[in-house]
């Protein structure tokens, strides 16, 4: 055939000719525009990339190198600016919507868990069976479990206000096994500790810069833990350990507890729809798993940030209270019917959220293509980090960033009551929390539930002296605040007296 004239060539041939041309020329166009030749953005050496306070110096970086700040030899682009952010994770979430996939994550079991699981069908089977669980219209059958967790934790604040911190970090964990599980495990329980652990762990594994020696020589991920130098493998094996036990123990107690007629759950009612299909089985224990991961230590994170910020303003928090009382009096406890009746107490959930968003990177979104932006060629397998800390402090956007100032969201056009996918904190695009409208009515509930009843104060020493709180934050992966001293006292004798009624009616 070689050498022969077109006009010899016979109608299939000629077809298959055109095209195979016309996937040369498609490729050689799509390689033109994202030709390699345009330069990738700027940004600094990776060598030294903070593990502590990361998303201060990313800020950082950014005013100094711009929009895009791009670590060239980790593959990493840094975004400061929402609407970068929406741009390529939102807008082009069919290239955006992968995580990262280090082998790391095999090895802590991580990689089997919706947060940080690789953008695939399996992906999309959790996703849709946990959007089903987690959705805005049947997030309303959370609400018993989640009103009886939250007067608890009230009367625990004022039982033994010391260990609020403890009760706070509860509050979250016992709100998921409620909810998913239909147990009440309470913190003297083994598990919530252990899971904590494994999730504090796998959190250390997704900030880069945590394990330099990893960072240098990627391979020893598949050097057995023994080998010098691999003593992160065996932090690593445990968190997958402790993993594989909690998924194990939860899923058995719930499904025990129904077969024995002690009560359902919803992990217990998915397992019987199954059928029993193991990779369904699987799904529902991950649902369970990814729920606790992901949710906990962020809950925790946002209602410790509200009693903190509450004890560094005292005007907030009294205008917080002025409301409540105003709109839904001091007989009883606010619930979600009251929400949109409490524009104040909006604005300050809505601040808590900005100022304080419990995982201030996000979690990386990856690109499963080259891509062009901005006149940037962005390569592909790029990790793509949204320092969302630094997009819910620009000054273009927001007055006096550092400041918690829940007026902002009164005076703005758009007001206090906006819809969550504009809530920066949950993330972007296709990989957005599915557990945000959960998540949102636990927070929303319990700082409603606080205002009305508790005053709260800085603690005094044995000398009736004001103990300074320092306003510290945790600053590897979560963000919350360091322990302090804090005081809680029911606002009225009537108050103290709802409290402990509410309790003792949801035991
Ligand atoms: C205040 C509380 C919470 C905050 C601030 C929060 C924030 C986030 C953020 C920033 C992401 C990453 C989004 C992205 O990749 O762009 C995420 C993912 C996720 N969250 Fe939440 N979350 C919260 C509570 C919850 C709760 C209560 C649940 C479940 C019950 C949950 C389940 C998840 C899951 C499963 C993912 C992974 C989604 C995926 O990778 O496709 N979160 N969350």
């Amino acid at each position: 055939m070689l050498g022969a004239p077109m006009s010899s060539l016979s109608l299939p041939a000629l077809v298959t000719l055109g095209g195979v041309a016309a996937v040369v020329a498609f490729k050689f166009l799509s390689y033109r525009r994202k030709s390699p030749a345009l330069p990738c953005p700027p940004g600094p050496d990776g060598s030294n990339v903070p593990t502590s306070d990361p998303w201060a110096q990313y800020r950082a970086w950014g005013k100094e190198y711009g929009e895009l700040v791009y670590i060239q030899n980790r593959n990493m682009l840094i975004i400061n600016h929402a609407r970068v952010a929406v741009d390529l994770c939102e807008k082009r979430g069919h290239i955006y919507s992968d995580r990262p996939g280090a082998p790391i994550m095999d090895v802590t079991g991580m990689s089997d868990v919706l947060p940080a699981m690789r953008y695939s069908p399996r992906w999309r089977h959790h996703k849709k069976l946990f959007h089903q669980t987690f959705r805005q219209a049947v997030v309303h059958r959370f609400l018993p479990a989640q009103y009886a967790k939250i007067y608890e934790f009230l009367n625990n604040l004022i039982t033994t206000p010391e260990d609020f911190m403890q009760h706070t970090l509860a509050l979250s964990q016992r709100v998921i096994y409620s909810s998913l599980y239909g147990l009440d495990i309470g913190p003297e329980h083994p598990l919530p500790r252990k899971t904590v652990e494994a999730v504090g762990i796998a959190g250390s594994f997704l900030v880069p810069g945590t394990y330099p020696i990893f960072d240098r020589f990627p391979w020893l991920v598949y050097m057995p833990s023994w080998f010098p130098g691999c003593g992160f493998k065996v932090r690593a094996e445990e968190c997958r350990n402790i993993f594989k036990e909690t998924d194990a123990i939860l899923y058995d107690m719930t499904m025990t507890n129904m077969r024995t007629g002690q009560g359902t759950s919803l992990i217990a009612e998915l397992a019987t729809k199954s059928g029993g299909l193991p990779e369904e089985i699987d799904a529902i224990k991950s649902v369970g798993t990814a729920s606790f991961l992901a949710a906990a230590d962020t809950t925790m994170s946002s209602v410790s940030s509200f009693l903190l910020s509450m004890c560094l303003d005292p005007e907030v928090q009294r205008k917080g209270q002025e409301e409540i009382d105003r709109v839904v009096g001091t007989h009883r406890i606010p619930t979600l019917e009251d929400r949109r009746s409490l524009p104040y107490v909006e604005a300050i959930y809505l601040e808590v959220l900005r100022l304080h968003p419990p995982l201030p990177l996000g979690l990386s979104h990856n690109s499963i293509d080259d891509d062009v932006y901005r006149g940037y060629h962005i390569p592909k397998g790029c990790e793509v980090v949204p320092n969302i800390w630094a997009m819910n402090r620009d000054p273009d956007i927001y007055d006096e960033p550092d400041r918690f100032i829940p007026e902002r969201f009164l005076a703005s056009e758009e007001g206090p009551f906006r819809h969550i996918d504009g809530n920066l904190a949950f993330g972007f695009g296709r990989r957005t929390c599915p557990g945000r409208y959960m998540a949102e009515n636990t927070v929303w509930l319990t700082i409603a539930s606080v205002l009305a009843t508790l005053s709260l104060g800085k603690a005094k020493d044995e000398k009736g002296q004001e103990i300074d709180i320092p306003g510290d934050f945790t600053n590897v992966f979560f963000r919350h605040p360091k322990p302090f001293q804090c005081s809680f006292t029911p606002r009225t004798p009537y108050a103290r007296d709802l409290i402990l009624t509410t309790a003792l009616d949801e035991k």
